[in-house]
This record gives C-alpha cells, structure tokens and sequence, in this order.
C-alpha cells in the first residue's frame, strides 16, 4: 500500500487533547481522595477512597500513555519528513482507546472492579487496549521504514512500543493458573511488569525530550553521539533488570534481588552524569529560555534529579523495608508521574501546538504563572509525602505500635499540607492547560483561515 499523508498529522493531536482531558479530570480526583484523607466519610456512600484512588491513578496513567503515544507520532512524522504510513490505523487505535479508557472510568464509577493494583479495572478491558496498542506498534514501525543510521530517538520510540506491549501482556499472566496459583511467583511477574511498563513509557517519553532537545539546537549530532547511546543502553538495561527493589520484601531468590540491586546502582552514573553536566545546562537553558515549551523541559530536569536521587535511596535494602508501601513510595510515583512525565508532556503538547514556535505563543503569561505555582507547590507537595511516609515507617517499627487511627491522626497535619498543596498544583497546572488549549484553539482557526 502506499504511503498516505492525508490529514495524518492532526491525529496525534487527538491523542494529546484528550490526554489532556484525563489529566485534569485526575487531578481532581487527586485532590478528592486529599479530602478523604482529612474528612472520615467524605462521599463515601457514592464515591469513596476505593473507586476514588484508581479513578484518580487510572486518568493520569491514562493521560501520560495517550501523551506518549500522540506526542511519539507527532515527532515521528517530523522526523520522517512524511504522513503516517497507515492513518486509518491510527485513528482506529484512538477510537479504540478513547472508548475502552471512558469505559473503565465509569465501570468504576459503579463498583466494578477485577483487576490489579494500577489496573483495577476488569481484565476484559485489557483485551482492547492491547489491541490498540498492536495497531499502535504495527503503524509506527511500517511509518518509520529503514533502521540504518537512525538517531537514538528513534530507537527510545521502538524500544518504547515494543516493551510496552510486552510488559502490558505480562502484567496480565496472573489470569492464567500456572501464574496465580503460586502467591509468590506472582507477586514477582506482578511488581517486575509494572516497573518495566513504567521503564517502557519513559522510552518513549525520554525519545520524545531527545527529539525536541535536537530540534531546539539544531544540532543532530548529540543524537547521534556515544554518549546518547551509552545513555539510552543503561535506561533499556535498567527497564530489563532495575524492578528488584519492587520484590525486596517478597521471599523470593536472593540472587534476583542482589542483581537488580547492582543495576539500579547503575543509574547513579545517569545522576552523576547529570550534576556533572548541570552548570553547563544552565547555561545552556537561559539560552533557550525565550521558548516557552522549554521552561518545562528545564523544571523537569529538576525533577530527574530529585527522583533519581529518592529512588537510589529507596533501592538499598535496609531503607526499602521500612519505606516499603508507606507515603515514600507514592512520593517516589507521584514525583516521576508528575514532575517529569507530565512536565516533559506538556513541554511537548506546547511545541506541537505552537509548531514550535513557529505560531506565536498564546496566553504566555498564564502558561508561565501557572508553570511557577505547580513546580513550588509540587515541591511541599512531594515532601509532605515523604514525611508521612518516614512517620509511617517509624510507627510500623515501634516496639508497641500505637493504634493505626491514632497515627493517622498524628499524621493529619501533614495531609493538610499535602491537600492545601494538591490543590494548588492542580490550579497550576490547570492554568497551564487552559492556555494549551487557548493556543490549539487559535492554531486551529489559523489552519482553517489558511
Ligand atoms: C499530574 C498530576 C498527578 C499525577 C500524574 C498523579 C499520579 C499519581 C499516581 C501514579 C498515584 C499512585 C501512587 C502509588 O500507588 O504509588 C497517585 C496517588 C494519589 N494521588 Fe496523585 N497524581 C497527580 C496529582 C495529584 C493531586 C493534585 C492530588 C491532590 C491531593 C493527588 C492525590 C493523590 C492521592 C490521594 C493518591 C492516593 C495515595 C494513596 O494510595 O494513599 N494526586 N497519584
């Protein structure tokens, strides 16, 4: 069949739009569940912490993967130079994910649940959603034609829809007896799925920054260079093997355990890396500063470093046992998934709609003041998580614990941060959508106007 480039590029912004959509609408039940925390019984006879918590965590992985997947086509077509090889694939993929996605949401809306942590939706749902995704590999594969020569971005691309597939079926073997049946053996396929799958949607998030980072400077080598391989090698050997320190407190194999803890220490090289490098991006980011969508590459620089440096904490042993599934943890996600996955999206979303820069920015000093209040609030907002998670692991370590309602109590001084915090971050980053939006809606006219 031959290539068609009719109308391919306005797809993926379907993607990004309704991406968009779940992440607001996530945060505020972000900030709901905030409330639950506070109020005993608030909603609880119609929506309570249960249906609240995968409401809130389904829209904002599903935002992040639908960011990915739009901003991913995007860039894959500019680097191209062509349509998309099959854009009926595409849009098929989008209206098979837009409907499975708003299914789950209210499936859990009335009480139905099946499913796993992150997944809790009925597995059935799965089955449409791996679909999509197949349409999703097969197209971007067939779009970008030849490997030879290829830029590391590309290669973070297919790394990225080739394990996503693959972590997202094996997240599912526990539907099958030979897996469930052994509470340890699943536990471990489990917890190794999730932490790959988040590995993979990196991929093709950090492919993305690659992308827009060449484009800003206009100098392809660095995407071309040892270094960015050597960089993109240790992230895939991490996806592989770094998830040990999901499985620590399971009585599984020691050596799994002392493997993976190897690996993860091989991030430190990314973190030193990083310091190393970061008086000369400074200078490199004011010189780039002018460019809007820029400002969020730059605040989610901060954020790599800030989680890297909470996950190498986590990973050693003898701290993972006590932050294990305390507030440390939803700290540790909810700085990623925020501070650098939703960042980078959005920085993404704002290039792409602009044409970067090619369309005057709209509504810039909304997007600034709005940028501003989510970076300082998720700040306090991240740290009070990792407070009451310290609180929580002192408690769990007591000699004679207190009662639980009685540390929760103790705890609620810093949930109060936590909500006040959520709160203003979800206006933040609420303002910086509005004005992606503003600047869609006049790209848009543009388009039409020409
Ligand atoms: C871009 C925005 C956000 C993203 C991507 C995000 C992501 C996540 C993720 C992935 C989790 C699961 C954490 C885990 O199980 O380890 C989570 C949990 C949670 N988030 Fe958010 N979040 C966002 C904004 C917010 C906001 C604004 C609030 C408001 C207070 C909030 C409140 C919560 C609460 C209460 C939980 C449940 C924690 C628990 O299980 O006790 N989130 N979030």
């Amino acid at each position: 069949m031959a290539p068609s480039n009719s109308n391919s590029s306005s797809i993926p912004k379907y993607f990004l739009l309704t991406g968009l959509f779940l992440l607001v609408i996530g945060m505020f039940y972000g900030v709901l569940g905030g409330f639950q925390y506070l109020i005993q019984g608030f909603l609880k006879s119609w929506l309570s912490f249960d249906k609240v918590r995968p409401l809130h965590v389904s829209s904002v992985v599903f935002w992040i993967i639908l960011g990915a997947s739009g901003s991913a086509l995007t860039y894959m077509q500019e680097h191209t130079g062509k349509g998309l090889r099959w854009p009926v694939l595409a849009y098929a993929q989008f209206v098979v994910f837009v409907v499975s996605i708003f299914a789950i949401l209210f499936s859990y809306v009335f009480g139905m649940f099946g499913g796993r942590e992150y997944w809790e939706f009925n597995p059935w749902f799965a089955l449409p959603i791996t679909i999509g995704w197949i349409m999703f590999v097969i197209n971007f594969i067939a779009s970008i034609g030849s490997l030879r020569n290829q830029p590391v971005y590309v290669w973070q691309w297919l790394t990225g829809v080739v394990f996503f597939l693959f972590t997202f079926l094996e997240s599912y073997l526990w539907i099958i007896p030979y897996f469930r049946d052994n509470v340890i053996n699943d536990m471990t396929v489990q917890w190794k799925a999730y932490g790959s799958m988040v590995g993979a949607w990196n991929m093709l998030i950090y492919g993305c920054s690659m992308f827009l980072l060449t484009k800003i400077s206009g100098d392809q080598s660095i995407a071309h260079s040892r270094m960015a391989f050597a960089l993109y090698f240790t992230g895939l050997f991490n996806l592989m093997f770094n998830w040990g320190h999901h499985i620590y407190t399971l009585p599984t194999h020691d050596f799994i355990k002392h493997v993976s803890y190897i690996v993860s220490m091989t991030e430190l090289a990314i973190l030193g890396r990083i310091l190393w490098l970061w008086r000369s991006s400074l200078r490199e980011a004011r010189k780039h500063l002018h460019f809007t969508p820029y400002r969020l590459v730059v605040a989610a620089d901060l954020w790599v470093l800030l989680t890297l440096a909470l996950a190498i904490v986590m990973s050693v042993p003898a701290i993972n046992v006590y932050t294990h599934g305390t507030h440390v943890t939803v700290a540790h996600t909810m700085g990623a998934t925020i501070g650098i996955n939703s960042f980078l999206l959005l920085a993404f979303v704002a290039d792409i709609l602009t044409r970067g820069g090619q369309v005057p920015f709209v509504s810039e000093r909304l997007f600034r003041r709005g940028l501003l209040l989510a970076n300082g609030s998720l700040l306090i907002f991240w740290i009070s998580l990792i407070v009451a998670g310290i609180l929580k692991a002192r408690w769990q370590v007591m000699e004679t614990r207190t009662a639980f309602s009685l540390m929760m109590l103790q705890l609620r001084p810093v949930f109060i941060v936590f909500t006040l915090s959520g709160i203003v971050l979800m206006t933040g980053l609420c303002m910086v959508v509005y004005s992606l939006f503003r600047n869609y809606t006049s790209t848009f006219s543009s388009d039409k106007l020409s």
